[in-house]
């Protein structure tokens, strides 16, 4: 009370000395806010000097300026100035340091207007008061250490002491918090980040924040703050495995998922965004696999090739949104497929081969290769089973080629060898090649000669050069080893060169007669004719060829008995007391022709009595035909014609003279004239004969070594040219009965005269030999000898 009374005067004072406005005196009260409703502000009457009594008849009331709000009455029983409304001093002052309400007391007869000045003292009634229930602040995690984050600040509705003096926080890791004093004393407050902040960790944290203010009791308000970390890209990708593997096989189709590779980023959003690439592949790889950038499967681009490639190891990067990139390996490996057939390559053939080569000799080589690996280039090799030929597996898929028996190339002269190469893949793949080798020829076979012996058959008196036959031998070798040349083997025929015989053409094989032939001299030979074929050295083949000539009939018959030379005048006697069929004598005859030719008939072609001789046809024996009679003349003369058999026939005919008488004496004088008178010429003939043969030998030699002088300049002549030098003429060979060509005089001479003869009560004077022998000499008979030598005789003559 003594406060306001005090106020109250310098109150008055101070409206005294401005004194212009009809009021009696203010009144000041101090008084606290939210005072209940009647309570006593102080006594107006009193500290106005007013009676009490005077209050009510005054009509004392409290009235406002503008009509406002009348918040206190008076009582006028006591005089006291009471609360009547609700004094809120922050809804009538908020914050103002000082809040006067200000009242009139109106005192009425005479008006009387006195001021009261209501002093609203604060009270802490009003707790500080954050704007929102709860703060949400983004601070990025990145942020660095002290960043600040300013919060705001807390409301308090009453000032001075009761409003906000401080803020609390929350314990809490991260953040600390700093106060300050805005201008005018009101505080406000920042987050200071004490330790950085980890998103990944912590992705948010919620703290109370606390303000309270001075009064008392002290009163606070909370707000919640809630920190939203924000991701900073402090978080790499990172891949769920360093090294992602994949198997594939090859051949692949494109588009196939290989692998699907991932990576993880801790941080949110863009942050964690990743994208996926190959790192530093060479072009060749990055066609063969793609990678999805953001679904991270790899897939078959190209072509996969185990062949080419058999693993690749690729870097693949996973990058962030903000370019935080790690790395990882990728290896795909390539697994083989049997896609590659083998391929055989020939390294070497000998081609052509020859065919005297040793089996296991080897003619060429293989080289089998598959580009594919393990099972799949494993690989076998064969050729062909009917061919003289193996393959031996040699080092690292290489094979020879070896032959495997005697190659003949007369037989198989190509061979066309497969050879197959199969792997042992699955399937299994496989491939050949045809190898075409020739076999060269070598001289092995010899000619040979169609048959085994040749004859040839010929009549006597041929012409020279007429063919005789024709050997042919066949030599299956190649060109000039097959070529064959005929040639006559030197020999020799009855002492002659066997080319003055025949001559063989040497590339027909025609064998031609050099000269003519006579049966009677020759009736076969054999010559050797050898086939030789060109090939070096040559090989050749004998063969023998036997002549065979045949008779002609050129031969008259010969008489030898009676013979016409020497004994011509010899005669038979007959006796007297012969009976018929005696045998009285014989003709002998030969004929050097053979067969028909040489089968002779003996006639009677004239007699000097026809009825007292007959001859037998066949044995020319010369018998009578009836007893010899008395009236028979003494010389009987008989002319027998000997014939052969022949077409046309040839004969010969002689004279016979027999003489009947029993007395040798009778006859032997007339035979001994005629004997001295032809020997004495006989023997002139025959010097002379020796001496001419002398002569023409001496000159022979002397021809014979001027010749031979000669001949050693000249190269020799082929013996199987075909140059016939003639030598002396043979002989003819009158009884070769026995076939050995050589003349068996004493046989000769017997034969006929037994088998001709019954009865061989036969002598001869002379021999046959002595005059026709030896077959050398030439010593042809021709009729005109015997002519001459019995020129007196008459009727003996060939025809
Ligand atoms: C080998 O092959 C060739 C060509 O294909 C063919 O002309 C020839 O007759 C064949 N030879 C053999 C012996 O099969
Ligand atoms: C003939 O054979 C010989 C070996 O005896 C050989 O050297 C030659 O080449 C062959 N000739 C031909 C034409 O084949
Ligand atoms: C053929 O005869 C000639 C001469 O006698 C001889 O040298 C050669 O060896 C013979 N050839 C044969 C195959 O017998």
């Amino acid at each position: 009370m003594a406060y306001s009374t005090f106020l109250l005067h310098i109150y008055g004072l101070a409206l005294f000395f401005l004194g212009s406005h009809p009021v009696n005196g203010d009144v000041s009260y101090s008084f606290p806010e939210e005072m209940k409703r009647g309570s006593v502000i102080g006594n107006i009457a009193k500290d106005l000097g007013l009676d009490l009594g005077v209050l009510s008849a005054r009509n004392a009331r409290i009235d406002t300026e503008d009509n406002g709000v009348k918040y206190c009455s008076v009582n006028l029983n006591t005089g006291d100035l009471v609360v009547q409304e609700r004094i809120d001093r922050e809804g009538l002052c908020a914050k103002k340091a000082s809040c006067v309400l200000k009242q009139e007391l109106v005192l009425e007869n005479p008006l009387e207007l006195h001021r009261i000045n209501i002093r609203v003292q604060d009270i802490n009634d009003n707790s500080p008061q954050f704007k929102e229930d709860s703060l949400v602040i983004e601070i990025r995690e990145s942020a660095d250490k002290d960043a600040r984050f300013l919060l705001g600040e807390a409301h308090d509705g009453d000032i001075g002491e009761n409003a906000v003096q401080g803020y609390s926080l929350q314990q809490n890791e991260h953040f600390k918090l700093n106060v300050n004093t805005k201008a005018g004393g009101r505080k406000y407050c920042e987050l200071v980040l004490d330790k950085e902040l980890d998103r990944e960790d912590k992705k948010e944290i919620t703290m109370l924040l606390t303000a309270f203010d001075g009064g008392s009791p002290q009163r606070s308000g909370t707000v919640v703050i809630h920190v939203t970390v924000l991701d900073a890209n402090d978080n790499a990708p990172v891949f769920s495995q360093t090294v992602f593997e994949a198997t594939l096989p090859e051949n692949c189709p494109i588009d196939i998922l290989v692998i699907t590779v991932s990576a993880t980023d801790a941080d949110d959003g863009l942050n964690s965004e990743i994208t996926y690439a190959f790192d530093h592949v060479s072009d060749e790889d990055s066609n063969v696999f793609s990678l999805h950038p953001k679904t991270g499967e790899v897939r078959i681009a190209g072509a996969v090739d185990y062949e080419k490639v058999s693993s690749y190891e690729m870097q693949i990067s996973a990058k962030d949104g903000l370019g935080l990139v790690s790395y990882a390996t990728l290896i795909i490996e390539i697994t083989d497929l049997n896609d590659n057939a083998p391929v055989i390559y020939l390294k070497s053939l000998s081609n052509p081969i020859p065919e005297n080569v040793s089996p296991g000799t080897e003619v060429g080589i293989v080289n089998v290769q598959d580009k594919d690996s393990e099972n799949n280039k494993q690989v076998h090799c064969s050729i062909q089973q009917n061919v003289p030929f193996k393959l031996v597996p040699s080092i690292k898929n290489y094979y020879s080629l070896v032959t495997t028996g005697q190659l003949d190339r007369e037989l198989v002269s190509d061979y066309n060898i497969t050879i197959s190469a199969t792997d042992e893949g699955s399937p299994p793949l496989s491939s050949s090649k045809t190898v075409q080798l020739s076999v060269a020829d070598i001289n092995d076979n010899p000619p040979v000669f169609e048959e085994q012996s040749y004859s040839a058959y010929v009549t006597e008196n041929n012409k020279p050069g007429s063919t005789l036959c024709s050997v042919t031998a066949r030599d299956p070798d190649w060109r000039q080893n097959g070529t064959v040349i005929y040639s006559l083997l030197p020999g020799e025929v009855n002492g002659a060169p066997v080319s003055s015989y025949v001559s063989v053409n040497g590339d027909t094989g025609v064998i031609h007669a050099v000269r003519s032939f006579d049966y009677e001299q020759l009736r076969n030979f054999k010559v050797q004719v050898m086939a030789r074929d060109n090939g070096s050295p040559p090989l050749s083949s004998n063969v023998t060829v036997s002549v065979f000539i045949s008779d002609v009939n050129d031969n008259s018959p010969q008489i030898l008995y009676p013979a016409l030379e020497g004994n011509s005048f010899m005669t038979e006697l007959v006796p007297k007391a012969a009976h018929g069929g005696s045998l009285v004598s014989k003709v002998i005859a030969v004929d050097a022709d053979s067969g028909q030719n040489a089968w002779l008939s003996y006639h009677i072609v004239t007699s000097t009595d026809p009825g007292l001789f007959s001859i037998d046809v066949h044995s020319g024996e010369i018998r009578t035909q009836r007893d010899i009679s008395e009236s028979d003349s003494m010389k009987q003369n008989l002319i027998v014609a000997v014939k052969d058999n022949g077409q046309p026939s040839l004969s010969a005919t002689c004279s016979m003279y027999l003489i009947i008488s029993d007395n040798l004496a009778e006859v032997t004088e007339l035979k001994d004239i005629s004997y001295d008178e032809k020997n004495s010429k006989l023997t002139s003939y025959l010097i002379i004969a020796l001496v001419s043969v002398s002569t023409f030998f001496l000159t022979f030699i002397i021809i014979i070594l001027g010749v031979r002088f000669c001949r050693r300049r000249k190269p020799r002549l082929l013996f199987d040219g075909a140059v016939a030098i003639p030598s002396a003429y043979l002989p003819p060979n009158y009884a070769d009965v026995d076939g050995t060509g050589t003349l068996r005089s004493t046989y000769n001479y017997d034969a006929y005269l037994t088998t001709g003869s019954r009865t061989s009560d036969f002598k001869f004077v002379t021999s046959y030999n002595d005059n026709t022998l030896p077959a050398d000499q030439t010593l042809r008979k021709s009729p005109s000898d015997f002519a001459e030598v019995f020129g007196d005789l008459e009727g003996c003559s060939e025809v």
